[in-house]
């Protein structure tokens, strides 16, 4: 291929795979499968790598790039970025449109829009290109975070735009990402996140580009910051423009001309807000028309042209009747307050998390106290705070105990950690955790050996080790509580039927510190048989795309452990099947019944979290987009599906319930 040639294909492919990239990560609706996409982006690679002097910054294989940082640049905002103005009932929003609509005789029309729970940011572009990304900051200066930014996706590297233009929006972490982010943290030992937002600022505060990358963050343009070309008059027509122009806008806004209507339109929202895959905050309020906007200009902080109104925090108060202490897996414990249960966010809480001793001592809680619960990020309930006005002296202050509450052994703070463990390996509570592990659903998926049959079992000393698990004397189950012949055959059947599991079941439920289900599917499908990974060296290990230092670091110690051995070889004496049953890596997902496929999941499921069906639909070829479309192939409907239900219907997709998800993905 001559350069000419070379620099026409190069161009064809960016212009190509832009388009692929916008249809997939703005649109939500991609139009190829991801084989497609990716087959491309290598072929971009390879003529790259073979003509660099056509690479450019704007590529779509330039997204994570560069050395991680020593700190961030600091970035002046020439127009300010402002905060706005709080409106929390109907009184403070019927204010804000009387001011509004004071000093102009022409009818004042809004813009209602959602308000995204994650962190301002603004984009500015040049010549069409994406050239510096920055945090909102004190509202004057900024830190520049353009390589965290380049690694979202919706946000185009390159516009059809030869002016200078600065569009600020809100970059926030959608829900499913949040929970597979916490789920990995808390398999790596790592505090997890309290909220979707914290998580995207910490992520967007992160000196190394590649971090930013893994943490599948996305973002909504909402306003223009510098644009001096422009002749746009209303923000609704801004809105519509950076649409055209290939930006990502949320699409559930509303323009209101009364009261009534913006009240319509909270009100509809404040009961929508669960279904959607990100969090909100509130409602934006805005004045459509931009001159109408400067007459009304600013006060010091915010413009007098729209508010925010912040729905109601989910918060309760209650008694904190108690202070429970548990042994995880790994020997940490944790304590968990013990409430007075009280409804909160539409579910009655009888515990919360605390953290750990630091938290409860810095917050000075106490038992007995009065305190205010609140769902962080909607999700997990937690203790905010203790209401000191209603002590009556009775509260008793709260001591970590020296000793493992579960074995009696001495516990540690292991240097850098906030946690407190027990390391002895021995302690029951630990071997009980795994056990617990062992069988869950990612694990092994035993049925019938949920926590509490594991507990009881354990506690009546039948099983110690997992080995024993396999070994259970079915004269002896019959003679426990509560379990009849055909609990005991059924609890049998499915254990024996463990045995038969691929391999990344097994290491994932062996509990290897570090190792989460995804890092164990890498794992299997990368070494096939237990017998290789056993044998495999750190450099093999590190070598496995997203197998870092620290989890190779820890195969290697496990596998080296004496105890380990043993147990490996009395599983595979007792027919635990050791090997990888997973399409190969080189044909993954090329006759899968989801092969190409676009999938969308929408209700509660029972069998599977989201995340799941997620990763195994994915796993084998298919891709799982957010909303339904023409070009949605299959929605998974669960219980109390709702609008993607009806437009999926319309738009006569298939649709399947939970049963049909699971019979395809079980094949
Ligand atoms: S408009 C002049 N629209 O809420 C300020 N803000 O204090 C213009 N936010 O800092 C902001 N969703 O980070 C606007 N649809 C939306 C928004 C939104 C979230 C955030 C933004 C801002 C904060 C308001």
């Amino acid at each position: 291929m001559d350069k000419q040639q070379a620099q026409d294909q190069i161009n064809a492919l960016k212009e190509v795979l832009n388009q692929y990239g916008y249809e997939y990560y703005v649109l939500d609706s991609p139009s190829v499968p991801d084989s497609v996409y990716d087959e491309k982006l290598r072929e971009l690679r390879d003529l790259e790598a073979e003509f660099p002097e056509f690479l450019t910054d704007d590529s779509p294989t330039q997204r994570i790039g560069g050395a991680p940082l020593d700190a961030f640049k600091k970035v002046q905002h020439n127009i300010p970025m402002m905060s706005l103005g709080n409106a929390f009932n109907e009184e403070d929003l019927r204010d804000f449109v009387r001011r509004a609509s004071q000093g102009t005789d022409e009818p004042v029309s809004f813009v209602c829009e959602l308000k995204i729970d994650g962190l301002a940011v603004s984009l500015t572009y040049e010549n069409g290109k994406f050239v510096r990304g920055a945090t909102r900051g004190d509202g004057t200066t900024g830190e520049d975070i353009t390589s965290n930014l380049r690694t979202i996706r919706s946000i185009p590297l390159s516009i059809k735009l030869n002016e200078t233009l600065e569009v600020r929006g809100e970059a926030y972490m959608p829900h499913q990402s949040f929970l597979s982010l916490n789920e990995s943290r808390l398999a790596n030992e790592e505090e997890p996140f309290a909220n979707p937002r914290n998580a995207a600022a910490g992520s967007l505060r992160q000196l190394d580009p590649k971090i930013a990358a893994e943490r599948n963050l996305d973002v909504f343009l909402y306003g223009v910051g510098e644009w001096n070309t422009s002749t746009i008059t209303t923000h609704s027509e801004r809105l519509e423009k950076l649409k055209e122009l290939g930006f990502k806008t949320n699409s559930e806004w509303k323009k209101c001309s009364n009261i009534e209507e913006i009240l319509e339109f909270i009100e509809y929202w404040t009961t929508e807000r669960p279904n959607l895959s990100y969090e909100i905050d509130g409602i934006v309020i805005k004045v459509d028309n931009l001159e109408q906007q400067e007459a009304l200009g600013f006060t010091a902080k915010s413009p007098r042209w729209a508010i925010a109104y912040k729905f109601p925090a989910e918060e309760a108060i209650t008694t904190l009747v108690d202070i429970e202490l548990s042994v995880g897996r790994t020997g940490v414990i944790t304590p968990t307050a013990i409430l007075e249960p009280v409804k909160i966010a539409g579910s009655t809480v009888g515990r919360a998390s605390l953290h750990n001793e630091d938290l409860i001592r810095e917050q000075d809680i106490r038992i007995g106290d009065t305190v205010v619960i609140k769902k962080a990020g909607d999700i997990i309930p937690k203790v905010v705070r203790a209401v000191v006005e209603k002590r009556t002296g009775e509260e008793k202050e709260f001591e970590m105990p020296n000793e493992c509450p579960a074995c009696g052994s001495e516990v540690v703070r292991l240097e850098g950690e906030v946690a407190i463990r027990c390391i002895n390996p021995n302690c029951p509570a630990q071997l009980m955790e795994g056990l617990i592990h062992f069988s869950s659903r990612n694990a092994m998926n035993i049925d019938g050996l949920g926590e509490k049959v594991v507990i009881q079992l354990f506690q009546e000393k039948l099983i110690h080790t997992i080995a024993d698990l396999y070994r259970l004397d079915r004269e002896e189950l019959l003679r426990l509580e509560r379990m009849g012949e055909k609990s005991v055959d059924n609890l049998l059947r499915a254990i024996e039927t463990s045995k038969e599991n691929s391999l990344e079941k097994l290491l994932f439920g062996l509990g290897i510190r570090f190792i989460g289900a995804k890092a164990a599917k890498t794992l299997a499908t990368e070494f096939e048989t237990m017998e290789k990974l056993q044998r495999a060296t750190f450099d093999e290990l590190v070598a496995v795309d997203e197998i870092g230092e620290k989890m190779a670091d820890s195969v290697v110690q496990y596998f080296s452990e004496e105890k380990v051995i043993d147990l490996l070889a009395e599983l595979a004496a007792l027919n635990l099947n050791m090997e990888y049953k997973g399409p190969k890596k080189a044909e993954q997902g090329s006759d899968s019944i989801f092969a190409g496929k676009t999938v969308v999941l929408t209700g509660k499921m029972e069998t599977y979290t989201r995340n799941e069906a997620k990763e195994l639909i994915e796993s084998m070829g298919g891709s799982v987009t957010g909303s339904v479309s023409k070009k949605t192939d299959i929605l998974v409907a669960g219980e109390d599906a709702g609008s993607k239900y009806d437009k999926a219907k319309k738009l006569e997709i298939t649709i399947w319930d939970e049963q049909q998800l699971k019979e395809a993905i079980e094949g």
